[in-house]
């Protein structure tokens, strides 16, 4: 598999009226075809930032992002106009995210128009087409959002998201604001869009179950850096990372066995305005050593996933 999407050294830092966040620092990592990635970390930690910035929806400070192989930052005219159709974005709320003044037609309609110029009839049966596709019938087509359940406007804001036909979908918390029993409905009309479009995906979310049951991979952030990736079942049976350890030990449903292990995250994000030296996790870390401290832990190999830690969890 070739990577889709590269990232390398993503930078991103909001300048507040308080001061600096690094929100993003040295973030790399690539999205294959066909391929579902996930990014996890509790809030707060820099998923969105990244999200944003691959789409240039917000400026990133510094990096590259690759997309097929052409440098996104470069691109110029048509093919730049391309590459933007071939990435999309589907986002958390879906009662905020759809235009409450639109018809159904025009929310699913709006990009094809302004991309193809696609008009009329026709444009009205392709909107019946992608709503077709995810599960939503023709008699929709002249409703408004607040006609719709949440499970449904979802349903809408991803038929609008493939509209363009992308290659790369980003879902930022895409069911994090439904109910648990529409949540299992999305994930699975997700997965058979993933397999009818060969289409790759970007997961952001910090619902470990819904990663679990939907990635190939797994990249968890804190406080801005990524510090351990692999393929689901590496990282989340035997991770590398104190952080990892602490957030699996933090989720109850992630192994019903497991459950009495339940253990709280402790501690607090440190402030992003003062981050402390060295490793971020080390105040919360039962493992931190006098090194932790001096300068953060690069990401460094381990077998076949990698880790930012100077004292990584045994194998
Ligand atoms: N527009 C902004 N201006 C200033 N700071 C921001 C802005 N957006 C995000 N931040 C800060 O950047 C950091 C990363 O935020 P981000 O929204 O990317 O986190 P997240 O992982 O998506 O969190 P959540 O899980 O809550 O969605 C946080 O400290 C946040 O307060
Ligand atoms: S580098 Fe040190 S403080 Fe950071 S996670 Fe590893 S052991 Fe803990
Ligand atoms: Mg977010």
């Amino acid at each position: 598999m070739s990577a889709l999407l590269e990232v390398r050294d993503l930078d991103k830092r909001y300048r507040t009226r308080h001061g600096v966040i690094h929100a993003v620092q040295g973030v790399s990592f690539d999205v294959r075809e066909k391929e579902t990635v996930a990014l996890v970390g509790e809030s707060g930690c820099g998923k969105s930032t990244v999200a944003l910035s691959l789409l240039h929806l917000i400026e990133h400070d510094g990096g590259r992002v690759r997309f097929e192989g052409a440098e996104f930052d470069q691109l110029k005219g048509r093919r730049e106009q391309e590459l933007r159709r071939d990435l999309s974005i589907v986002f958390q709320n879906p009662y905020s995210s759809l235009n409450p003044r639109m018809r159904i037609k025009d929310i699913v309609g709006e990009p094809m128009r302004t991309a193809y110029g696609t008009r009329g009839r026709e444009l009205v049966e392709r909107v019946r087409e992608q709503l077709e596709a995810v599960g939503l019938g023709p008699e929709h087509l002249r409703r408004f959002p607040h006609e719709f359940s949440g499970g449904q406007r979802q349903r809408i804001a991803i038929a609008r998201a493939l509209a363009l036909e992308p290659k790369l979908l980003i879902l930022d918390e895409p069911t994090a604001a439904l109910d648990v029993s529409v949540q299992a409905q999305v994930l699975n009309l997700l997965r058979e869009l993933q397999r009818r479009l060969g289409l790759s995906y970007l997961l952001i979310s910090h619902n470990l179950a819904t990663v679990e049951s939907i990635a190939d991979r797994v990249l968890v952030m804190y406080f801005g850096r990524i510090v351990e990736s692999g393929t689901v079942s590496e990282v989340f049976n035997d991770p590398r990372h104190p952080y990892t350890r602490a957030l699996l030990d933090s989720v109850p449903s992630i192994d019903p066995s497991q459950r009495h292990r339940l253990k709280p995250l402790e501690g607090d994000l440190p402030s992003p305005l003062r981050p402390p030296p060295g490793c971020a996790f080390a105040p919360r870390c039962a493992r931190a050593a006098h090194d932790c401290t001096a300068r953060p832990p690069p990401l460094g190999s381990i077998g076949s996933r990698e880790a930012a830690c100077y004292h990584p969890l045994g194998g």
